[in-house]
């Protein structure tokens, strides 16, 4: 195998990452990594999540920082958080405020105040 040969193998092979590299996440591709615990669009199954679904993008966004910074308490979202900047957040505070607020008894649903 000559070099040239050897050079186009390797770029074909990177080639798929390249191009994921390059690709801005959009806000849902990164809220829908948010889905096992917190539902299908920002919509839990279970009452101990909150849900997502129609946050303030203020309030998601200051829930993200205080996690991040360790200003707010947390069980997992402290562990979670700190992998976004802050254009992320950005970008998914916008999708998660564009969604309709779930409408469920109040009752079922608490808003952790940790
Ligand atoms: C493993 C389960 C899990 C995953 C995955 C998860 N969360 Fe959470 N989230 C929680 C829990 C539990 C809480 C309550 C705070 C705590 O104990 O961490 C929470 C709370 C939050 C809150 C505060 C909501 C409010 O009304 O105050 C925000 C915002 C949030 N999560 C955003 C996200 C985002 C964005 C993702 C995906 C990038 C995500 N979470 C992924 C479990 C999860």
């Amino acid at each position: 195998m000559n070099l040239r040969t050897s050079l186009t193998i390797i770029t074909l092979a990177l080639m798929p990452q390249f191009v994921v590299g390059q690709t801005a996440l959009t806000g849902k591709t990164m809220a829908d990594t948010c889905a096992g615990c917190h539902g299908t669009d920002g919509v839990p199954a279970v009452a101990y999540i909150p849900p997502l679904a129609g946050l303030s993008a203020e309030d998601f966004s200051a829930a993200m920082i205080a996690y991040q910074n360790g200003t707010r308490r947390a069980t997992i979202m402290n562990r979670i958080a700190p992998a976004f900047s802050e254009t992320e957040i950005a970008a998914m505070a916008a999708y998660f405020a564009s969604l309709p607020k779930p409408e469920v008894a109040s009752s079922l649903r608490t808003r952790p105040e940790n």
